[in-house]
């Protein structure tokens, strides 16, 4: 396994929409694996609950996630969709692209994902509460959005500032 190197905002490429996996088959199995199994790595490694292929520049539709307190629930989501959608929440979010910044922002407070594992079997999962709002947050990633765009545009400029400061200080 390997670590990977997580693309920090205001990266260009965490803007990017990823590429829906087709083939799960010979060359492409192995490496499914190999992705799923680093990235984990990679976010147990940053102490996150989630991570996008997005956000450590492999463009492919793959999330991992792991929310539970044990941290040994480790989940590869590939392809997945938010098919069902229920109520509002306001959720603190962190995000592994931008270190030591945390914001409210609103999302669905039940979600129904169906998805594909590594070997292209279709599964679904339905949460509400940290997992919902992970699974959310991380399948934004593979469109382009982080949790920054769901900001109002004060918001934003204010994290802007505080991510400049953070930067000078270092
Ligand atoms: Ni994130």
């Amino acid at each position: 396994m390997a670590k990977l190197t997580i693309l920090k905002f205001p990266d260009p490429r965490l803007k990017k929409v990823a590429r829906q996996v087709t083939d799960f088959s010979g060359v492409m199995a192995d490496d499914l694996i190999k992705i799923g199994e680093d990235m984990l790595e990679t976010m147990y490694a940053s102490s996150g609950v989630g991570l996008a292929a997005t956000q450590v520049d492999v463009d492919w539709r793959i999330i991992v996630i792991d929310c539970s307190t044990e941290k040994n629930m480790p989940q590869v989501l590939i392809n997945p969709v938010i098919s069902e959608f229920e109520g509002t929440i306001y959720w603190e979010e962190g995000c592994l692209s931008f270190p030591g910044i945390y914001a409210q922002v609103r999302r669905h407070e039940r979600v129904a994902v169906s998805y594909q594992d590594v070997y292209g079997q279709v599964q679904s999962i339905a949460s509400d509460g940290l997992l919902g709002v992970c699974l959310q947050h991380e399948i934004d990633h593979l469109n382009g959005i982080t949790f920054y765009d769901h900001l109002s545009t004060l918001k934003q400029k204010l994290l802007r500032n505080k991510i400049k400061l953070m930067k000078e200080k270092q």
